[in-house]
Formats: structure tokens, sequence, C-alpha cells
């Protein structure tokens, strides 16, 4: 049983976070790995192509909502630890279907939750003192900052805006009261806006890379003076770990990279960093391709996180600044084509999404 905490399950680890994390994960010594993914539009294994052949690495094909399952997979690989990621992730994408986001987020985090209270239940009690289980959320459970002033803390009072959020913050809620009522040792994090290689490119930061190298408009929602608090994805990844790892049971883990900025500033640097990298044939820049289009619905003015505990507690810090991390991502998708083209032309090709105030059907 002394293993039993490096026995780790990960769910939505074909995903832009997730496979950050697994790719962590193996390469810092899990002695096993299950990486359970749905594989829906935003799982991808090519993600995880190099760690698939590890021998403590194994990919099962199912759904958090499938509980029996999952009861099955944790009895089977008698995990010790759980990082649940497996979500719909896309804010845009909750305002236009917001149904899959309440059955993903609410109903299979439940049904998660009910596998691994009945498995919790058949360890041992050294085992249970071991175990468990890891949310990963976002700060957007926090809601809509001033744009001057403010910061969240573990002590802001959750005030979602959109389906996503709302989603998000009802997940977290499941699982505090799966510890409170049930005593499932849970810890959470919640963690601001990532970017790095493999994000899938419905997300702003990859968007518009690829729009750009495309020769296609820069959609900025508004003004772009709209603020969001950066974090590279393999900053994140590592702290994950630390949560998972020494986490306090119980406690909530805010994560960020104390990394402001405006979207028109993160859109004016993306440009910066492609006219250095790749100039445009004509001499112009990648800033010329900007488009200012109608605003998001219920659009969260600022996000911005201190994360003073983790560093405090736990001793992680961001390694790379926003400057260092955007240029390695465009660097990243400048080098894969071969990992975004398929994307593109089969899966989301870049078009609008999250306008509407259209009906939204309860089906
Ligand atoms: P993503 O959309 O890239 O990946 C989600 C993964 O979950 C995909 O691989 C998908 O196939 C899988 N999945 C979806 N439904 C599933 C189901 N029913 N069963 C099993 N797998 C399923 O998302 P991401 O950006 O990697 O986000 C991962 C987690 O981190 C989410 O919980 C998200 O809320 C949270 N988060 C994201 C950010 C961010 O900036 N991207 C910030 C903070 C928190
Ligand atoms: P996004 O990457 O969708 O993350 P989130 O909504 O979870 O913060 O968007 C980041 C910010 O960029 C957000 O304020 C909306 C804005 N945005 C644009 O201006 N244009 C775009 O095409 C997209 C996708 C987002």
């Amino acid at each position: 049983m002394a293993d039993l905490e490096q026995r780790i399950l990960v769910t939505g680890g074909a995903g832009f976070i997730g496979s950050a994390v697994c790719r962590h994960l193996v390469r810092s010594g899990a002695s096993r790995l299950i990486n359970l993914d749905k594989l829906t539009y935003s799982g991808n294994l090519h993600s995880l192509h190099e760690i698939a052949d590890h021998p403590n690495y194994r990919f099962v094909e199912g759904d958090i909502g499938d509980e029996e399952a999952v009861l099955d997979l944790l009895r089977g690989e008698r995990i010790g630890r759980i990082m649940h990621l497996a979500a719909e992730s896309h804010v845009d994408r909750s305002i236009d279907g917001p149904a899959i986001f309440l059955e993903t987020n609410i109903v299979g985090t439940f049904r998660l939750l009910s596998a691994t209270l009945r498995y919790f239940r058949e360890l041992d009690s050294y085992s249970q003192q071991a175990f468990r289980f890891h949310h990963v959320s976002t700060d957007e459970v926090f809601g809509d900052l001033p744009l001057e002033s403010g910061v969240f803390t573990e002590e802001t009072p959750y005030s979602p805006s959109s389906p996503y959020s709302a989603s998000k913050a009802g997940s977290d809620h499941l699982v505090k009261a799966w510890h409170h009522t049930y005593g499932l040792p849970v810890v959470l994090s919640n963690c601001s806006n990532n970017y790095g290689p493999y994000h899938f490119p419905e997300k702003l930061i990859p968007l518009v890379i690829l729009n750009a190298v495309e020769g296609r408009p820069l959609p900025v929602y508004g003004r772009g003076a709209n603020i969001r608090d950066w974090l590279y994805v393999e900053d994140h990844a590592r702290a994950l770990e630390r949560v998972l790892m020494d986490g306090r049971v119980g406690d909530t883990y805010l994560i960020g990279g104390r990394s402001e900025r405006t979207n028109l500033q993160v859109v004016e640097a993306i440009c910066a960093v492609l006219d250095e990298r790749r100039p445009k044939p004509d001499g112009g820049s990648y800033k010329d391709q900007i488009e200012f289009v109608a605003d998001r619905p219920g659009h969260d003015r600022r996000y911005a996180v201190d994360p003073s505990k983790i560093e405090r507690e736990l001793g992680w810090r961001a390694e790379e600044s926003f400057e260092t991390g955007l240029a390695k991502t465009v660097d990243w998708y400048l080098a894969r084509e071969d990992w975004w083209r398929p994307l593109r032309e089969q899966r989301y090709s870049g078009e609008r999404l999250g306008r509407s105030g259209a009906a939204i059907s309860s089906g």
C-alpha cells in the first residue's frame, strides 16, 4: 500500500490542462497514472504522444458520469488519488448551449463523487488516510471584479456570471458537500486563465495566433478592455501536483501567475512576437488584422488572483513571466501545425461563438 498516493487517476487528461498534468506527472515519476477521458471535441490523444507508451501510463476512454465503470476502474487500478479536470470548459459555448455544461460539470461530477465515495468506503483506514479527491476549478466562480481594484482570495464569495462558471461553482459546492457530509478527503484549486501548448484553438490566445498566421481577422470583443490574469499551463501543472500531494484536506488554493493584461494588450503582444518571428511579406504588422467585434453577453470585466496561499504553504511559484510564456507558446504553434491543422479543419474552424441572446432550449 506504500505507493497508493502515487497511483493517480486524472479525469480529462486528453484536454489542454489535463494533458500537461499527465505529461508532468509521468515525467516526475508517478508509479501509475490513469487518464480517464471521454474524448469530446476538445479531447485529443495527440497531446499525449510523448507518454502514450510509458509503462506507468494508461489511457481509458470513458465518461465520468458512468458511475459503475468509474468504480470498476478505481478498484481495478487501486487508485489512491484523483485529480478531476474533465469538464466542458469554454464560456462562449456555454452561452450557446448550456445543457451539456450542467450535464458534464454538475451531474458528471456528482456521479464521479458517488463512485469515489463508494470506493473510499471500501478502503482500509490506512488507505483512507492517504486518499484524496482534488477538484480542479476556475477563478471564474467568483465573478466580476471592477477594472481598477480588488483581487480574488480563498475567502471571496461565489458569484458566477456565465453558464460555464455557474456550472463550475455547482461542482465546487458538491465537492465541498461530499467532504462535509460524507467525510471524503477533498482539496480544491481555482485557477486563472491558462495558456500554452496544446490549447484548443477556440480560446483567445491560440485563436489569435492561428487567425494571424492565416491572414484572418483577430476578433477582440468590445473594446478589448476586459482583463484576465494569465498563467502558463506548465506552471499550473506543477501547482496542481503540489495541491494533490500536499494540499490540506478540505482546503481551497487559488492559483494564478500575477500577470494581469487587458485583452487588447494580449492580442498586441501576440502580434509583436509574430512580427518578429514570422514577418509579414508586405512588411505590415499583424496588428492591422485586429477587428473589434460585438461584446460577449455577460462578459466579466476583470479576473485577478492572489496566489499567496499556495506560494506560502506549498512553496509553489510561477516560473514563466507572461512575456516568456507567450513567446514559447507562439513558437510552439508555429512549429506544430501538425497538431492544430486537423483541429481547424475537422473540429472548429474559428467562427464566432457565444454571441447569441438566442433562445436557449433546455434539451
Ligand atoms: P479542455 O476543454 O481542454 O479539456 C476538457 C477535457 O475533458 C477534454 O479532454 C474532454 O474530452 C474531457 N471530458 C469532457 N467531458 C467528459 C466526460 N463526461 N467524461 C470524461 N472526460 C470528459 O479544458 P481545459 O482548459 O484543459 O480545462 C480543464 C479543467 O480546468 C476544467 O475543469 C476547467 O474548468 C478548469 N480550468 C480551466 C482553465 C483554463 O484557462 N483553461 C482555468 C481554470 C480552470
Ligand atoms: P477565453 O479564452 O474564452 O477565456 P475566458 O472567457 O474563460 O476568460 O477569453 C479570454 C478573454 O478574451 C475574454 O475576456 C473574452 C476575450 N475574447 C476575445 O476578445 N476574442 C475572442 O475571439 C475570444 C475567444 C475571447
